[in-house]
């Protein structure tokens, strides 16, 4: 049945159970009590009628007299001890031999219950004695003898009112139960499962992110998480899809910026040719730097993804490579910026030169361009020693030192740039580009006195 599969229709259930369980505890003693009360009733009404001899001389009655005052009780038979030598008898026909003896005197509350259940499965009929202590200190012991048939048969009809009264309570408490369940869990939890269904149908359109409404406290916890991790997930697809479309444009400009490239380069080609030894130098260098870019775009087009390719690995002279990048850079033609390349030539670095370029490029760009905001001259000094399996290499500029923003954010793209016209990449690709090749990338140290940035590349294993 689907109602018992269902949260409110167990409880309904068990809460049948429960109460049925819980009135044992209340069903079994009492349906003893009533036994016993009824067994000292009767003791009563004997002690009563055998008070009748007192009035008589000899403690004898009339027959007939004897056989009414049995009959009042409803005995058979009674004997109430008076004290040690006294003894009032009141003698009626036995229907059989007695069968079964009680002591209410010393019985106690399980060996009542015993008795009950005794009672309840004995064949009807049963002719008992029960003994118990008289009323008002009568005597010393009063007992009857009497038929066990009227007592079983109330005991029963008593058992069988509260076994009803039982069901009731119990039914009316889980219908209680039932619709409470009802109301405060599986409603809300429904409304939850609901706001899930709808969300997970189109992520994408914030006004399916569930309101919190329930004034359950553990249902408004549950709705107040799921409020959140759905915002977490509608901004995290706002951001796949920037990133997609920003993806997407990197791809294009890298696709024509090569063709816009080769063609530069086609006519940097011709410079080569002139007749003027400066053009006819900056020719050749500049070809190499073209290439360079084109070769940029190639491989982020073949790679198609935001990561860059793993480095492929040379050995650079690395004295010379530096030369190099500062000249690209446009710091080797002497300016505001003083240049010092202190690395030493017969020191060699085993690293991709496209990527290591790229890296150095950016480290010393970012101090120049700090130079250059100072509104001051400066310098720069790219050092570089042995260390180990590799090399490293130091880069100290004289500049104003990192604003805080970009040294909290280090290394995080997009995050850290400080300048109004940079993008805040340079040094995440820096730091991504060393990190490929196993290396590592710090900021050494940073004040208004300067900054001094540090990589550390090992050599290929
Ligand atoms: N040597 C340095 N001296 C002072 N500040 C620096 C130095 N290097 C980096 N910074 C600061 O760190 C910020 C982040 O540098 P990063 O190269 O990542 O981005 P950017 O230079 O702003 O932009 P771009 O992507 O064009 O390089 C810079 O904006 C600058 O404020
Ligand atoms: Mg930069």
């Amino acid at each position: 049945m689907a109602i018992l599969r269902s949260l409110s229709g167990r409880l309904l259930v068990l809460t049948i159970i429960f109460v049925m369980l819980a009135e044992v505890f209340i069903f079994v003693p009492s349906v003893a009590r009533f036994r016993a009360e009824y067994l000292q009733n009767r003791l009563q009404m004997a002690q009563i009628a055998s008070l009748a001899l007192l009035a008589t001389p000899d403690d004898m009655v009339s027959p007939d007299l004897e056989k009414e005052l049995l009959a009042n009780a409803e005995v058979y038979a009674i004997a109430l001890r008076r004290d040690e030598v006294r003894e009032l008898v009141l003698m009626g026909d036995l229907p059989g031999p007695v069968e079964q003896s009680f002591d209410l005197r010393d019985a106690g509350a399980l060996q009542l219950i015993r008795d009950a259940f005794e009672c309840a499965m004995a064949p009807p009929g049963r002719v008992i004695r029960v003994i118990g202590e008289p009323t008002n200190n009568a005597g010393l012991a009063i007992e009857v003898t009497l038929n066990e048939k009227r007592l079983k048969h109330e005991m029963i009809a008593y058992g069988w009112r509260i076994f009803q009264l039982s069901l009731v309570i119990s039914l009316f408490a889980a219908v209680l139960v039932f619709f409470a369940v009802r109301r405060f869990v599986v409603r809300p939890i429904t409304g939850v499962i609901g706001a899930m269904t709808a969300f997970s149908e189109d992520p994408s359109d914030p006004k399916r992110v569930i309101r919190p409404s329930s004034r359950v406290g553990e249902v408004a916890d549950a709705e107040r998480a799921l409020a959140h991790m759905q915002t977490d997930v509608l901004n995290a697809l706002k951001q796949k899809a920037h990133l997609a479309s920003l993806g997407e444009a990197v791809s294009k400009i890298s696709h024509d910026l090569r063709n816009i490239l080769a063609a530069s380069q086609l006519m940097a080609d011709r410079l080569e040719a002139s007749k003027d030894p400066i053009v006819s130098r900056t020719g050749p260098k500049l070809i190499g730097t073209l290439d360079r870019a084109i070769r940029l775009c190639e491989r982020t087009l073949a790679y198609g993804k935001a990561e860059e390719p793993p480095p492929e690995r040379r050995r650079v002279a690395l004295r010379a490579f530096v030369d190099e990048v500062a000249e690209a850079v446009g710091l080797a033609n002497g300016g505001a910026v003083a240049f010092e390349n202190a690395a030493p030539s017969d020191l060699y670095a085993d690293a991709d030169p496209e990527q290591l370029h790229r890296a150095l490029s950016n480290l010393l760009r970012n101090a120049a361009e700090a130079i250059a905001a100072s509104g001051r001259g400066g310098r720069i000094r790219v050092s570089a020693r042995h260390l180990g399996d590799g090399v490293e290499i130091e880069i100290a500029d004289d500049g104003p030192g990192l604003p805080t923003a970009a040294i909290k954010h280090l290394f995080k793209p997009f995050k850290g740039g400080a300048r109004r016209e940079g993008s805040g990449l340079g040094l995440a690709i820096a730091h991504e580009l060393i990190r490929a090749h196993g290396g590592a990338l710090e900021l050494a140290s940073t004040s208004t006195e300067g900054s001094v940035f540090r990589i550390v590349l090992p050599d290929a294993t």
